[in-house]
């Protein structure tokens, strides 16, 4: 009735047509995202959520992968503080960095993995470019395999794997797949459900492996297991994409660390790589990666990298540098190498120590159960084999957080807090 009125008179209809935009932005801004639903929240993140409103002071929390001295605080590694204190004394600029990242520190992360001697490395075949941490870099090598895998677009992963692989790889538009991996009778590796199932893999899929520490599990394959991997998959025609977010974390030994993904080398795999620096340096925040291809020659490797470039320019454009830097010069610098190296040892060795401990706590504690996974996993994360009600019970009765699948981070367990925790899986376990 009201249109009508104003649409027959010659002056209101002119106001009309200035309010007509006005009415439909208002109802636009009403309705925009009515249709975007919540979404879960992150599983590990929750964690810390919950734990930082227990007010117990006995609390601890085992869910973030972050390294804690024995005084549960993060650790800032005095190699990488002294790198930074040189850095400051040169007063660099913060000009944009190559697309491909910082020259120094991708040459350095590359002969880190690959090794000082590795036949990639003089030949100059790896493709390596600067990541946003590690998981920039495996989203930079999802993206290249979706636009040039000659392959399905599958991706095999192990069972379980890091949460955050399944929807990297979907959001790239990849099938996520599974082969066995943790076998839950012994805590350990199932290394015959491991190559059953990568017999079957179709030809040439992408077979996603941990290069060492396996999170969620801390269970990795013996250095003769990988070597018949490599050689299965090598059989099958199978492409190893290989995540390295914890090189020198789990034995202390950054080559020790590297022997799988050398072994794939060795036995001709051209394989992806993806490296992290978060852990090894304590670098989290940082964002420092690296994500290599390892091509069949110069020519090859010039034109992958060109095509990583062009996945790059319109996603970030370029990495940041601050944390390159660091990496770099820790890396390149012979003293400050040295010190990481101690620094990295340091760290490994405190997480292998406090398994001892958690051990030796649950036996004291009475328990019967065989508790010898914990210090036969490596790395950052021992998945206990507790289930989901006695995880619900450690952290409803002891006030002890970790995520359901019963993973605990050892970097959150200490010399102080051990025996508490020893008390706490006994009661819930027993
Ligand atoms: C197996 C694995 N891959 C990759 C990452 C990536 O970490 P970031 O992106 O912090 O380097 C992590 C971190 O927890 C991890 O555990």
């Amino acid at each position: 009735m009201a249109t009508l009125k104003l649409v027959s008179n010659m002056n209101t209809r002119i106001s009309l047509a200035a309010i007509t935009p006005t009415v439909n932005l208002v109802r636009h801004q009403h309705c925009w995202w009515s249709h975007v639903e919540m979404g879960p929240p992150d599983a590990i993140l929750g964690v810390t959520e919950t734990y930082k409103k227990d007010t117990n002071p006995k609390k601890i929390n085992l869910g973030v992968g972050a390294y804690r001295d024995d005084n549960s605080k993060p650790y800032l590694l005095p190699s990488v503080l002294k790198a930074e204190e040189i850095l400051k004394s040169k007063n660099l600029d913060k000009e944009y960095l190559p697309i491909s990242g910082l020259a120094e520190f991708t040459a350095a992360a590359a002969k880190l993995a690959f090794g000082e001697n590795s036949r990639v490395i003089k030949e100059g075949l790896n493709a390596t470019v600067q990541g946003i941490s590690g998981t920039g870099s495996l989203m930079l090598g999802a993206n290249f395999l979706r636009d040039f895998h000659n392959g399905p677009k599958e991706v095999y992963m192990p069972t379980p794997t890091w949460g955050n692989h399944i929807p990297l790889f979907k959001k790239a538009g990849f099938a996520v797949k599974q082969y066995r991996y943790y076998d839950p009778k012994t805590c350990g590796f199932d290394f015959n459900g491991a190559l059953q199932d990568m017999a079957k893999i179709p030809e040439k899929s992408v077979v996603l492996l941990h290069a060492c520490a396996h999170n969620p599990t801390g269970v990795d394959p013996k250095p003769e297991q990988w070597r018949e991997i490599s050689k299965v998959m090598k059989q099958r025609n199978l492409f190893p994409f290989i995540d390295m977010a914890y090189q020198g974390f789990a034995t202390g030994d950054i080559d020790r660390d590297a022997t799988a993904l050398r072994q794939f080398i060795d036995d001709g795999h051209q394989i992806a790589l993806a490296q992290s620096f978060a852990k090894n340096m304590g670098l989290y925040a940082e964002r420092v990666g690296a994500f290599s291809l390892v091509t069949a020659s110069k020519e090859e490797k010039e034109k992958v990298m060109s095509q990583i470039k062009i996945i790059i320019r319109p996603l970030y454009s370029n990495p940041p540098i601050h944390g390159a830097r660091i990496a770099a010069l820790v890396m390149n610098d012979p003293e400050l190498r040295a010190q990481w190296l101690k620094d990295v040892k340091g760290m490994a060795d405190r997480i292998i120590s406090v398994r001892t401990k958690l051990r030796d706590g649950l036996k004291r504690e009475g328990s019967t159960k065989n508790w010898q996974h914990i210090t036969d996993q490596i790395g950052m994360f021992c998945f206990t084999g507790m289930d989901k009600d006695q995880v619900e019970r450690l952290t409803k009765e002891f006030s002890v957080y970790l995520t359901k699948d019963g993973r605990i981070s050892m970097a959150g367990v200490t010399s102080g807090n051990v025996d508490y925790l020893a008390h706490g899986m006994h009661s819930v376990t027993k």
